[in-house]
């Protein structure tokens, strides 16, 4: 079959004056058909052994559920499927190809030290299944990690286990819950109160759990509006949702006054930790009342985003509540290690399993090989160069763009789209024209406090003449935007990527998520 049967040469985006090519490829980049599309039937990548014939008599194993026909899996060579795959990771953008300065995402390398270290034999071979006693480095190695947390949170307990950020104040959540079930007050305490700011996982999260969110204003400086929180503060509240930094990339500088107001109302104090990063190593968030947060620990403790495999976030929690840190408990016995698994006996009230088994051993084995290779010195340079280099964008920027408020920030430069007025450009506009520049656009329209929001964290992983590279970038698309000239341009971005402006209303309400014969490129296309 010709490859290029399933090419859709027209929606290809870029200059449609240039001249066609044979293929329908523009250089390298390569409009590629789905595998399914490519597949041949009877050609196969590997050998298999023949099955046994479906009529052998082979004794049904599988009560009648055996499949009696084809699969309909594509048939191609090992060289088609590698190169197939390979023109497709072309196709995305990574962090291993430049700057991305997604915001609250924090896209900071992932070092190869870390991949080298989970690949380890008895590290890379684990089975969650396989006897606790044959595990013991593997419950050492959570452990040491949960040391680590507890040590740079300045908290007492850690729960291992959640899966990731928004899994984690699930988990925090519940612990709080079952405090206040515990003093009796968890049917009057049906409040949870949460900055306008917030991330929506933390309103989602209260919701999820029965509680009433009501939202907290910010004031003029992008903070919580104390004394707006303290009039929300009574005995109906059961705690504070709060991320410091906070989502504007600001550090809420009442933060010990807020924690004071709220453990006085009888309240507990959630932090959200997904902007540890900016403050690893020179605050413990335990020294500021915190009772728990979730440690993202793909975002502080770079271990990879999604491609890497499942997530952890897992949680520190306060005196106070860590009698109730979900199962499984790791409990070392003299020199032993054992695994306190639902209805064991443990010094507290547990909350039960919320996953199964004990967490992400890939992702604690990454986030401890990156502590230990920077050590508590490194983890702390890590921070300062993050919020350096937010700073320095923000600075080297506030001429042309307009940060969204007074002053130095920290790890993530939130700019506001005033600087767009009247240019016919919007914030969604800009963004796309970044891609045609080689980024990655910035966070946008978050937070919802700033107005065409675009929330930029360049991180600790960028060489200095990239990030004024990417500065000068950005400074010549906000002066063209600003010339006035160039709406319809911006408008027309990206002009360079394999697609252009996707219908986004039809894609998310009418997704095509599953390739059938019948369906044609052409009709996903349209
Ligand atoms: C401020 C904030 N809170 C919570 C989350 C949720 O974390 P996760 O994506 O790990 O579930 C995020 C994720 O970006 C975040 O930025």
């Amino acid at each position: 079959m010709d490859r290029s049967q399933g090419r859709t040469g027209g929606v290809f985006a870029g200059d449609s004056m240039a001249p066609a090519t044979f293929t329908g490829n523009r250089a390298l980049q390569i409009e590629e058909p789905l595998i399914f599309e490519m597949g041949q039937p009877g050609r196969c990548g590997v050998d298999l052994p023949e099955p046994p014939p479906r009529s052998s008599g082979v004794k049904d194993r599988l009560n009648g559920l055996r499949r009696n026909g084809e699969i309909g899996l594509p048939g191609l060579s090992e060289p088609q499927v590698v190169q197939h795959y390979t023109r497709l990771s072309q196709k995305n953008y990574a962090i291993d190809m430049g700057v991305y300065p997604l915001g609250s995402c924090t896209m900071k390398h992932n070092p190869r030290i870390n991949e080298k270290v989970a690949r380890l034999p008895g590290i890379g071979d684990l089975h969650p299944l396989q006897p606790v006693s044959t595990a013991q480095g593997a419950l050492a190695l959570i452990d040491a990690l949960a040391h680590w947390l507890k040590t740079l949170t300045g908290m007492p307990a850690v729960a291992m286990s959640p899966a990731a950020g928004a899994h984690g104040e699930m988990c925090g959540m519940m612990a709080i819950a079952a405090a206040l079930e515990a003093r009796g007050e968890r049917a009057v305490r049906k409040v949870v109160l949460a900055p306008e700011s917030a991330h929506g996982t933390n309103p989602a999260t209260a919701a999820a759990l029965g509680f009433t969110v009501k939202p907290i204003p910010a004031n003029a400086h992008g903070r919580v509006d104390l004394a707006a929180l303290k009039a929300e503060l009574g005995p109906d509240v059961a705690a504070i949702m709060l991320t410091n930094p906070n989502t504007c990339g600001l550090f809420e500088n009442e933060i010990i006054e807020i924690s004071k107001a709220v453990h006085a109302a009888g309240a507990y104090f959630y932090c959200d930790g997904a902007n540890f990063n900016a403050i690893v190593g020179r605050v413990r968030p335990g020294d500021l009342g915190v009772d728990c947060m979730h440690i993202n620990l793909h975002k502080t403790f770079s271990t990879p985003h999604g491609g890497g495999g499942p997530g952890a976030g897992p949680v520190v929690l306060s005196a106070a509540l860590a009698p109730y840190a979900p199962y499984p408990w790791i409990v070392k016995n003299g020199d032993t290690w054992s695994v306190a698994e639902d209805g064991a006996k443990v010094d507290g009230q547990p909350l039960g399993r919320l996953k199964a088994f004990h967490g992400q051993m890939g992702m604690f084995t990454r986030a401890l090989a990156y502590i230990l290779s920077h050590g508590a010195d490194g983890l702390k340079q890590a921070s300062e160069d993050a919020v350096l280099s937010a700073n320095y964008v923000m600075a080297s920027l506030k001429d042309v763009m307009t940060p969204a408020f007074e002053g130095p920030c920290m790890h993530e430069a939130l700019f506001d789209d005033s600087f767009l007025k009247d240019t016919g450009v919007s914030t969604l506009d800009f963004a796309k024209a970044m891609i045609d520049e080689g980024y990655h656009p910035m966070t946008m329209y978050f937070p919802l406090v700033v107005h065409g929001a675009m929330l930029i964290e360049p991180t600790e992983s960028q060489a200095k003449e990239d990030l004024d590279l990417f500065i000068a970038a950005l400074r010549s698309l906000a002066e063209r935007a600003q010339s006035g000239t160039a709406a319809e341009d911006f408008k027309a971005a990206p002009r360079y990527a394999p697609r252009r402006r996707l219908d986004e209303t039809l894609a998310a309400r009418k997704p095509v998520l599953r390739w059938r014969p019948s369906n044609s490129l052409k009709q996903a296309a349209e």
